[in-house]
């Protein structure tokens, strides 16, 4: 079995949105440090490039969650897997994920989050595939909503391989 890859966002067009992601943010944090979150490992590309793009200070940290369950279908009881370093009272947090499939995981970890009294919580993820919530997740910013696929690069894996593709691509098993 051979693994195919077609592109469904280019590198180019991935670079453009984040760039008017991280100036939407910039102007929305005007004043103020966003302190961001990344969701390992999916966020950790995506992050980096956003945070590039950003002009007010900001500060990271990054957790670790994984879903209890049977591995493919995400059962909406998550471990916290690494915790973050530093605490986030007062803080004006901007959680960066990779992907809202269902909704599972970002569900539990904004209500986790939230406990922990931040100033502000806000969420930021590449893609959302809509047609898949489960449970509802209120995004502040999305780079693209994309249809129904299985997708890679950007952080995103199929089987831990492809993560460092520059741009946003579908397998194709034949
Ligand atoms: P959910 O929103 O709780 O269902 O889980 C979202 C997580 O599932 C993401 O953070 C990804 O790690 C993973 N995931 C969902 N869809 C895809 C995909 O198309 N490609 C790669 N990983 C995915
Ligand atoms: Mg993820």
């Amino acid at each position: 079995m051979s693994e195919k890859i077609s592109v469904m966002i280019s590198e180019s067009d991935v670079d453009k949105r984040i760039a008017e992601l991280g100036a939407k943010i910039s102007k929305d944090y005007e004043g103020r440090t966003v302190h961001m979150i990344c969701v390992l490992k999916g966020g950790v590309f995506f992050m980096c490039e956003l945070a590039k793009k950003i002009t007010v200070p900001v500060t990271m940290d990054f957790m670790s969650v994984s879903s209890y369950g049977n591995g493919t279908v995400s059962s909406g009881v998550v471990k916290i897997v690494k915790d973050l370093d530093d605490t986030i009272e007062g803080k004006d947090v901007l959680v960066v994920e990779d992907i809202i499939d269902s909704g599972r995981t970002l569900s539990y970890l904004l209500d986790t989050l939230k406990s922990r009294k931040p100033n502000s919580l806000k969420l930021c993820t590449l893609l959302d595939k809509p047609d898949r919530r489960v449970t509802e997740v209120n995004v502040d910013y999305t780079g693209f909503e994309i249809e129904d696929k299985f997708v890679i690069g950007y952080g995103l894996d199929y089987a831990q391989k492809y993560r460092n593709l520059p741009y946003i691509g579908v397998v194709e098993l034949d």
